[in-house]
């Protein structure tokens, strides 16, 4: 078992309201909670896509899927190529898409990922494991200044100058809690956050270029619509969620070079999860869930 589960679960399925013969993607199919909702209430004849670009993930999805025979079709990739896939395997145009973005219970959890503070592993990160650049990579080898900047810019950390240098003059790191605890003791930093949270989460945006993947995979996403379907994006951090309010923004006013509006926003302000879903899963906390649907062609 995976051990992830699913958040805003509810208003996912309730937003891409599946129904039977209908084409569904997921571009982050993970362990796949999401897509075997959508393969439920799609029965018999819905189709599901589950793009993983984790191959462990993908391995996963294919067990928990397995019942679900020809209806599931599953494809190692990034949804940054959301539309080259969805063209290839037969599911353009599409009747509804989920981008989850994040990640897996299962990959925070593996000691060999590096995704985590709180348990030792190598400063890995990276979602695609046949990609080049692992988080050792960019911490032992970036000049001070640009470490800083990436800290700045992707963990919004306003103390990432001190910290850059603190890395500098212990390098080389290796592992994650080694990290973790020199940026704690440059920090002193006491709160509701562990003082490296800031750092993990930039090294780790950096490593698999997410900033720059989820605005190429906005685009693709809306692209591979049918007119009337939905789009359904969950956000975890606030440089993501600003990312998809303003393109969702922006599709709904039209653009400056004259073309007409492309999108309906069904929400104005991203969905939360509940009291409740926080409770039983507090990885819910941070989630946001935009919803858009695809305007008809002029
Ligand atoms: C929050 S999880 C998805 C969970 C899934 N919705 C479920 O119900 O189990 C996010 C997943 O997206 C994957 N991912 C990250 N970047 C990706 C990308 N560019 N393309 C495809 N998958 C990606 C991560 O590896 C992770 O497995």
């Amino acid at each position: 078992m995976s051990g992830h589960v699913p958040v805003l679960y509810d208003e996912v399925i309730a937003a891409l309201s599946p129904r039977s013969g209908g084409k569904y993607v997921d571009g982050t199919v993970g362990a796949a909670g999401h897509a075997r909702g959508v393969l439920e209430r799609s029965s018999p004849a819905g189709c599901l896509l589950g793009i993983a670009l984790d191959e462990q993930a993908l391995e996963l999805a294919r067990e928990v899927l397995a019942g679900y025979g020809s209806r599931v079709t599953l494809a190692h990739g990034s949804f940054a190529a959301l539309g080259e896939l969805a063209r290839r395997h037969g599911f353009y145009p599409a009747d509804g898409v989920l981008i989850d973005l994040g990640l897996s219970t299962m990959q925070l959890t593996a000691p060999q990922r590096g995704f985590s503070f709180q348990v030792e592993g190598p400063l890995d990160m990276r979602f695609d494991l046949s990609a080049d650049t692992t988080a050792a990579d960019l911490v032992n080898t970036l000049p001070e200044a640009e470490l800083a900047d990436l800290l700045y810019q992707y963990g919004e950390e306003r103390r990432s100058r001190r910290i850059a240098r603190a890395i500098v003059r212990a390098r080389p790191l290796r592992t994650t809690t080694e990290l973790a605890d020199l940026v704690a003791r440059t920090l002193r930093r006491r709160g509701r956050l562990h003082p490296a949270t800031r750092t993990f989460l930039a090294l780790r945006i950096a490593v698999n270029s997410e900033l720059e993947v989820l605005a190429q995979g906005l685009r693709q996403a809306v692209d591979v619509l049918a007119p009337g379907r939905r789009l359904a994006v969950i956000a975890f951090h606030s440089l993501e969620d600003r990312i998809v309010k303003r393109y969702f923004r922006q599709q709904a006013k039209g653009d400056e070079e004259g073309h007409g509006p492309v999108l309906r926003l069904l929400v104005s302000k991203p969905i939360q999860s509940s009291y409740a879903e926080r409770q039983r899963n507090p990885a819910s906390r941070s989630a946001k869930l935009r919803i858009a649907e695809k305007l008809p062609a002029p």
